[in-house]
Formats: structure tokens, sequence, C-alpha cells
């Protein structure tokens, strides 16, 4: 995480776009073989990484998602390639360029736009692999109660999702987020980290009666993410309040663990990092960074140019927050 904060934030100090930024600091955290995005991301149920990846561009509401590939090695990078695509609009013949793309015509689409490529067996690592067959294991004897061990899977079963918020030099604020998806999935399951609304969201500036920008990235258990859209509702309120802290845990007590459409779930989870800050014509102030979580812990980082290096943190199950003047 480190690394990620690191890399994103030189390409910031250098003039580059939160776009990139993003794109950057996801992609050092796909290459890293611990979490579930990228490498060592999380099986399916045939024993096959399937990952998830969107990203979104605040100033210009454009946004890029593949869902269900196999064979990319950084899926961040052909979402955002699909981004770029979808802020140019329809081409010469009027053809809508796609948003989001999943499984082989995703990939197909991505190996002719020097994404690069990589065999499956490439992102699966031991530990994937060992975590795999012990989850296929305890699936088999849940199936068949005469062998149940009734053992309780722990944190091994959550989801390191990975993501990120970026805000550059001109005012700009991108986001992103990266996942393998829930273990043991069904082939052909799409998460939150892919739709739209749900796994990242950012804006403010290009809506003429907001005075706030901000971009915010999500994980946790995908079905509940997208089904309260929960990046778009809290973008939504993070520019329509003042006070960051009491709307969100508001909007997350009401619309997330009280919500009767997740009334079946006995456990709810989510988290997720806002960045959120005041633009004036391209003058930013007030700048606050918002971490919470449902999920029993959370790691996160963030650098900012009055930092020398980037603060990485491991949060146990509490609302941290960090208010920068
Ligand atoms: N947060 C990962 C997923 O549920 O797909």
């Amino acid at each position: 995480m480190f690394r990620a904060c690191d890399e994103a934030a030189n390409i910031l100090q250098s003039g580059g776009s939160a776009l990139d930024a993003t794109q950057k600091a996801i992609s050092v955290l796909e290459d890293d073989p611990n979490t579930n995005a990228g490498v060592g991301s999380n099986l399916n149920r045939e024993g096959d990484v399937e990952c998830d990846a969107s990203i979104m561009c605040g100033s210009t509401g454009a946004f890029g998602g593949v869902s269900a590939v196999k064979r990319i090695k950084n899926p961040i990078c052909a979402a955002h390639k699909l981004l770029e695509g979808d802020r140019e609009g329809p081409g010469k013949l009027g053809l809508v360029p796609p948003m989001m793309l999943v499984g082989r015509g995703a990939e197909e689409w991505a190996s002719i736009r020097s994404i690069k490529m990589c065999d499956n067996t490439e992102l699966i690592t031991d530990t994937s692999k060992a975590q795999y067959e012990t989850f296929i294991k305890m699936l088999e004897e849940e199936q068949n109660p005469t062998f149940s061990s009734q053992k309780d899977p722990g944190e091994s079963l959550l989801n390191d999702t990975v993501g990120a918020v970026c805000l550059d030099i001109n005012g700009n604020i991108a986001s992103g987020v990266s996942s393998g998806g829930v273990a043991i999935k069904l082939p052909g399951r799409v998460g939150e980290a892919a739709i739209y609304g749900s796994g990242c969201w950012a804006g403010g500036d290009y809506v003429d009666m907001d005075h706030y920008i901000s971009g915010c990235s999500l994980t946790g258990t995908g079905e509940q993410i997208t089904k309260t859209l929960l990046a778009k509702s809290i973008f939504d309120v993070s520019v329509q309040n003042d006070d960051l802290y009491t709307s969100i845990s508001r909007l997350l007590t009401k619309h997330f663990i009280n919500n009767r459409a997740l009334s079946k779930y006995t456990d709810k989870y989510m988290g997720f990092g806002t960045v959120r800050c005041k633009k004036t014509d391209s003058r930013i102030s007030e700048l606050e960074i918002l971490v919470a979580y449902s999920t029993p812990s959370m790691a996160y980082g963030y650098m900012t140019d009055r930092l020398s290096k980037p603060k990485p943190a491991k949060v146990q199950r509490k609302i941290q927050k960090t208010r920068y003047q």
C-alpha cells in the first residue's frame, strides 16, 4: 500500500492526471499477490481467477468497467481504456463506445489495444490455490451434512478488494476499484467493483450547483453494495452536506445497515475511503479523507503534498477521519 501511494503521488507531483495516478496505485495493488485483485485473487468455483475493475473521472463523468476477465494482467488498465472511449463519445458512424465489457469480449477488446494480457495461471498463487481447496472442501461438507465439520471460514473468506481516489494539481478527482470477487464465486458472477454507481464514484465539478468535489472507492459484499448503489449514494451525501462525518454516518445507518433490501443478510459488509474538498475555480480547500467500514478490518493509506511520505494504516471496526484545512 505504501508503494501504491508513493507511485501515485510521484505521478501527481510531476503534474500527472488523477486518472493516471489512480490507475497506477491500483495496478501496484493488483500486482501484489497479497491482495484480492489481479495476481493472488480469489479463485472461482472452477478454480480460475475472474477479475472485476472500474474507474471514473470526476471532471467528465466518464466511466470504464470490466468484469469476469481471466486473462488481463491489470484489469484496471482495461477499465481505464474503456473510460477513454466513453469520454470521447460516439465516433463518426454514431457508434456508441462501450462503457463496460465482460468476459471473453472484454479480453479480446483489450488484447488489440495494447493492454497486457496473461495466462490465467499467472494470476494464481500458492496461497489462493490452498484457500480455494479449503473452501471447496468446506462447500462439499456443507452440501453433505454427514461430513459437516461446522468450520467457521473466519477472516480468510473476506474480500481484499483494492481501490484508490486521487486528486491532481488541476483539481480533477478520479477513483477506481479492482477485485477478484468473493471466494468460490460462480463463474460469470459480477461484483460491485465493475458496476456503475457501486464500486467507485467521482464527480462534483461538472455539476454546476455543486461546490464540493468528491470521490470514493468501496469494498465489501458485492451484492449488498450493488443493491444500495453505495458509491453513488456516498458521493451524493458528500457533495450535498457540509458535515461529511454526520451525513455519511446517517447514510450508512439508514441506507445500508437498516436497508430493507438487505434484510435477508445477517452480516452487512462494506468498507470505503472517500476524499472530498471544496473547489473554487481551480483552487482546492478543506480537503477531507473519511474511511468507514463494517468489515472486521480495513487497511488504507494516504499521501498529500504536505506529507513527506505516505501514511499507511490498518484499523479494526471503527470510523477514522482526517481533516486538512
Ligand atoms: N468486494 C468484492 C466482491 O464482492 O465482488
